[in-house]
């Protein structure tokens, strides 16, 4: 069974199992993460499911689309590593991939 952790921006740490084919944001949100409010509903138009990742997960995911990177040009706490959880489809190879929560999203 994979597992991925969400950290919050306190630290605390929630570990939920891989659900293959959903999206981040839906493991998140199924699975009562707080931090990922995913205003409108997975459809990249809030950008209210910002999350940071280790770089060494990113080669798994589909690149960021355009719209995907106008949403997070608008997100004050992006990094080099931010993605939209809604736009991520999780498998079992990211067993183990850490998820950093921004502070706040926006
Ligand atoms: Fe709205 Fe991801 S849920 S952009």
């Amino acid at each position: 069974m994979a597992i991925v952790t969400f950290v919050e921006h306190d630290g605390t740490q929630h570990t939920v199992d891989v659900e293959a084919g959903k999206s981040l944001m839906q493991l998140a949100t199924d699975n009562g993460i707080p931090g990922i409010d995913a205003d409108c509903g997975g459809e990249c138009a809030c950008g209210t499911c910002h999350v940071i990742l280790e770089p060494q997960w990113l080669p798994l995911m589909d690149d960021a689309k355009m719209d995907e990177l106008q949403m997070l040009d608008m997100t004050p706490e992006k990094t080099s590593t931010s993605r939209l959880s809604c736009q991520i489809q999780v498998s079992d190879a990211m067993d183990g991939m850490m998820v950093q929560l921004p502070e706040f999203q926006m």
